[in-house]
């Protein structure tokens, strides 16, 4: 572990040697992130010794509560950013470097699995302790570190389980640091309950510093330049396209569903990760979504795919309507579109009502394959 050589000397060694692009935003972050590691070098504020053996869970839990985490506990960093702004390259820099003997770096979502899988098994354990407590005690005996990837709360059930389980880790003086897309103040924010969530929020806030990552651009989009963004026919291949695309995007990310909130209202996203949203044609045009819906996705994606869009018929026009008002939304954010399609954007529409106005669209599709679109930033 000693020949670790820090977080920006590793940064800006990745730079020297062409791996990197040195961008300034991301040299400030790292030197944040540097000076977290300089503080935890051989930071292990419960000796490994003291949770090795029996009686480790015990001590744990007799250990009185935020008043014995160490004088010298470090706050811990929240970086929070949009996509490919280099958060989780900074954080994983950060993690290997890390000169701590019990640390660990998961994805959040995973990590939320696992906490609900423990949850289960100490309630079926049937023990005569707080079910929090446990958990909070062997995680904190796994990890003197935690680095979270993609830290979110997904709803309020999730929320209150977060609440007391990082009681439990700061008390035990766990260092966390996390990426995110959204500022802690934002968690949950229009969701059922958010305001339940507020404790929550300000526990974050008293133990993590929340560092802001505005990068020059989005690295990860980078690596798709010169790649096809509209795919015609929509075939076998053009399926496979896509799916590389929206892996490529996604950088590891496992695909979920996500809830929007529009007006009151839940839209479900069926297939989503790292700000790259995925849809059929039919799914958005052949039902009843509206601007508000689109809006809502295009505020929320700066990336979105949709497979299958056919060709547009006069005798129905809903559609039609629909997906003018779906491209302008996106237009307007300037997400980044790819699609698979029965035709190329200038034979989509031929004849019919509404010709006149799909011109916009198609010049705003033929626009949005443009290499000078593909730079310019999500308008969230
Ligand atoms: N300064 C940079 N120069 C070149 N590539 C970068 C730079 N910063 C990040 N990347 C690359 O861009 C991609 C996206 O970065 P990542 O850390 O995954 O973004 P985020 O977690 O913010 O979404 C990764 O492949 C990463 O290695
Ligand atoms: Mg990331």
């Amino acid at each position: 572990m000693s020949s670790a050589i820090g977080v920006l000397g590793e940064y800006r060694a990745l730079i020297e040697a062409g791996r990197l692009e040195a961008d300034p935003a991301q040299t400030r972050a790292a030197e944040r992130l540097d000076a977290l590691w300089r503080r935890l070098r051989g930071y292990d504020p419960y000796p490994s010794k003291v949770v090795s053996h029996n009686g480790w869970l015990g001590r744990l839990l007799n250990r009185k509560r935020v008043d014995e985490a160490p004088d010298d506990y470090p706050s811990g960093l929240y970086l929070v950013g949009e996509v490919g702004h280099g958060k989780s390259m900074l954080m994983d820099l950060f993690f290997e470097q890390a000169e701590v003997k019990r640390k660990r770096r998961i994805h959040f979502h995973q990590f939320m699995q696992e906490v609900h899988a423990r949850l289960h098994r100490v309630h079926r354990a049937d023990m005569d302790v707080d079910p929090m407590e446990v958990i909070a005690a062997s995680i904190a005996a796994e990890a003197a570190l935690l680095c979270f990837d993609e830290f979110q709360v997904l709803d309020i059930g999730d929320g209150q389980i977060l609440a007391r389980l990082f009681e439990g880790l700061f008390s035990r003086a766990v260092v966390v640091v996390a990426t995110s897309n959204t500022p802690p103040d934002d968690l949950l924010r229009g969701g059922t309950g958010c305001d339940l969530l507020r404790p929550f929020i300000d526990l974050l806030k008293r133990h993590l510093d929340v560092l802001v990552l505005e990068a020059a651009r989005d690295y990860r989009r980078d690596r798709l330049r010169g790649i096809a963004t509209w795919y015609a026919p929509a075939n076998d291949d053009a399926r496979k396209a896509l799916d590389a695309i929206f892996a490529n995007l996604a950088g590891g990310a496992i695909p979920r569903t996500e809830i929007l909130r529009v007006f009151g209202r839940n839209l479900e996203v069926p297939i989503a990760a790292n700000g790259v949203a995925r849809f059929d044609f039919a799914t958005l045009c052949a039902r009843a979504l509206g601007s508000g819906d689109f809006l809502a996705i295009a505020t929320h994606f700066p990336t979105v795919l949709i497979d299958g869009i056919p060709k547009l018929l006069p005798s129905n026009f809903d559609q039609v309507r629909r997906f003018i008002t779906l491209v302008d939304a996106l237009y307007e954010h300037r997400v980044k579109l790819y699609a698979s399609a029965a035709a190329p954007p200038s034979a989509l529409y031929l004849a019919g009502e509404g010709t006149k106005l799909f011109e916009r669209t198609l010049s705003r599709l033929e626009e949005m394959q443009s290499e000078a679109y593909a730079t310019l930033a999500h308008l969230p």
